[in-house]
């Protein structure tokens, strides 16, 4: 199938919507971005590209690192990973901090902000330098291209991450951090300031689609159960309290970040990543919600 034509007709579709949203000031540097970017790139399963728009302007992935580093971790520890952190959704705020008091210190699942913050914690127990292990991991997903920080959004963010430190300060507290709360900040942060643009993220996602195989560079990543599970939880968690209305609008499992960006996977037919920096109050681009629920209603195929 050529998704090129399709592509390029929601795409001027959502384009003249009127739909609008607000950038993610409580990091001050991401509401500096440009707020008309959009760019959609979607690679199928044989490697063919489509794209559209900005697809080659870099921006900050935020939460959509939580994928990778959680594959990182998975596919380490294998079960041991879920002693630390649940798999269900929150229904909460991804800085949500109530829910993991009550809950004892374990997470809802790894994507909410403590959750990702435990993910991040064991990948510095595995590695001596994880900051340059996550970096090397999401670049080969994407068969080499690199991958760089953005310094002045990672120490943006590390000037305002009062409620992140509290989430790691109440994991301390609860014994499930290992390593002390500003290295732990430094790790997370510096994932979170990762900038790629859509063409990179769509292909370093791809593996997710072909049962954990990266055909960039010709490895298995994950088996295809691990895979399974990874896909699972980006349907259920990958929007915090919007995963509901996501897979029933959508019908893809994915994974937004606060930058701007979206990231969603078709497995066995193709990753798509689209870059929308104005959120919804949920933290979610919207006009990136939209396209991706017109594109899958265009096409009439889904998950389900
Ligand atoms: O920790 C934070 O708040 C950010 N670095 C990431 C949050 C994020 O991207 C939430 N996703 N929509």
């Amino acid at each position: 199938m050529d998704y090129q034509e399709i592509i390029e007709e929601v795409y001027s579709e959502v384009l003249a919507m009127p739909i609008e949203g607000k950038l993610a000031d409580y990091i001050p540097e991401l509401a500096s971005v440009n707020p008309n970017y959009f760019g959609v790139c979607l690679v199928d399963k044989h490697g063919n590209i489509a794209e559209c728009g900005d697809s080659n302007v870099p921006f900050s992935i935020q939460s959509i690192s939580k994928v990778q580093t959680l594959v990182m971790a998975y596919s380490k520890m294998g079960v041991d990973l879920w002693k630390r952190v649940n798999v269900e959704p929150s229904g909460n705020p991804f800085n949500n901090l109530a829910q993991l008091e009550y809950e004892n210190g374990i997470p809802r699942n790894p994507f909410i902000n403590p959750g990702a913050l435990v993910i991040t914690d064991s990948i510095m127990s595995l590695y001596d330098d994880a900051k340059s292990e996550i970096k090397q991991f999401i670049s080969n997903m994407s068969g080499g291209d690199p991958v760089v920080v953005n310094p002045k959004v990672k120490q943006s963010e590390l000037e305002c991450s009062s409620r992140n430190r509290a989430s790691a300060y109440l994991l301390k507290s609860y014994k499930n951090l290992t390593h002390s709360v500003d290295d732990l900040l430094d790790v997370y942060t510096d994932h979170c300031a990762i900038e790629m643009d859509c063409r990179q993220l769509a292909k370093s996602f791809l593996y997710l689609t072909n049962n954990g195989h990266c055909n960039y560079n010709n490895t298995r990543v994950l088996d295809k159960g691990l895979t399974k599970r990874i896909n699972a939880l980006m349907l259920t968690c990958g929007f915090y309290d919007e995963a509901g209305e996501f897979a029933f609008r959508v019908g893809l499992a994915g994974k937004s970040g606060v930058g701007g960006g979206v990231i969603a996977v078709l497995p066995g037919e193709f990753s798509v990543a689209v870059y929308t920096p104005p959120l919804n109050p949920k933290g979610n681009p919207r006009k990136a919600l939209y396209f991706l629920e017109l594109l899958t209603t265009k096409l009439g195929i889904s998950l389900f």
